[in-house]
């Protein structure tokens, strides 16, 4: 994409995409690939962000994102802390806001939240000077997945205007899929999903998704697919009949790839359930990058680490 040449990351924090222009998010990827190769160097450190403090809050379990947050900042030399909900004084009944106000004494640059509640990103900017990074708020959004998923279908198909993107699963409880549906339609790819009827959210269109009757419809000439996983500590009541129904309806398998584009490639954002939205021959599969989605989440966090704090 064709961005302002010195066009600056003007955001002090990343709570959503909805927040990022198309020129903001060619930023991030664009620092994303320079930033890559670092990681490929026998010395995986740069000395960028000496001195800068990073503090990953995280209120909820997690692999990839915390990890990669970590990895990132170490990379380019910041000092990273991680606090988790288990054993944090949290569990002594003290607040979040009184969490995040005694963290922000102790003069972090960015504090990188992932909480169940949605709103929990932009309630501590009310309350700190620190950035911060939304991590996964609820059903809420998880911008650096949706960021990292961008890069990523970048990389492999060359360009992300005019790709048909098919996400199908849990797209009520999904902040993963929101913040995907808002990046690639933002960025000019057509949006379809699919899913039980109970996990499509009303309104969801309006965030730019084209919803399909089947995974059929969805997955018809389909340049990407991708697969969600069930958040069922996201339902109070199951919302599906049984697992075993929803892998037979909705699950990703060999005969559900025939009907995309010979080339497309299959996504995930993880940790994945192998055989209810995934076949795992497919997840292990020649037309699988989700594994280059895992490497390429190290790379958009650094650029995004980089960029909020006064990068250009
Ligand atoms: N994709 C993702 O958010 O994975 P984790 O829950 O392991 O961070």
């Amino acid at each position: 994409m064709t961005m302002e040449p010195g066009h600056r990351f003007p955001h002090k924090h990343l709570l959503s995409l909805a927040d990022l222009s198309r020129e903001d998010i060619g930023l991030v990827l664009n620092v994303a690939t320079s930033l890559k190769e670092i990681s490929t160097r026998s010395i995986k450190k740069v000395p960028t962000l000496r001195g800068k403090t990073v503090i990953n809050l995280f209120f909820e379990p997690s692999t990839r994102t915390r990890l990669s947050f970590e990895i990132a900042a170490k990379r380019m030399s910041a000092d990273t802390y991680n606090i988790s909900a288990a054993t944090s004084s949290a569990k002594k009944g003290e607040s979040l806001v009184d969490t995040a106000r005694n963290l922000a004494a102790m003069a972090p640059d960015v504090i990188v939240v992932r909480h169940a509640c949605s709103g929990t990103p932009q309630l501590l900017t009310n309350h700190i000077d620190a950035s911060v990074i939304n991590a996964g708020d609820g059903a809420h959004e998880h911008p650096s997945q949706g960021l990292l998923d961008l890069m990523t279908v970048k990389e492999h198909k060359g360009r992300i205007k005019g790709l048909t993107v098919a996400i199908i699963g849990d797209i009520a409880h999904s902040r993963v899929a929101h913040s995907d549906i808002i990046g690639f339609s933002k960025m000019g790819a057509n949006v379809r999903v699919a899913g039980p009827a109970t996990l499509i959210p009303p309104g969801i269109e309006h965030l730019g998704a084209q919803v399909c009757s089947t995974l059929q419809e969805a997955v018809e000439g389909a340049d990407v697919v991708m697969a969600l996983r069930i958040q069922t500590e996201r339902q109070n009541d199951p919302l599906i009949p049984s697992l075993r129904e929803y892998a037979r309806f909705f699950g990703i398998s060999s005969r559900t790839m025939a009907a995309a584009k010979p080339d497309a490639i299959i996504m995930h954002p993880g940790p994945i359930n192998r055989g209810v939205e995934l076949d795992p021959t497919l997840a292990d599969g020649p037309r699988s990058v989700i594994m280059d989605q895992v490497t390429n989440g190290v790379a958009v966090r650094m650029a995004l680490l980089y960029l909020i704090m006064g990068g250009n």
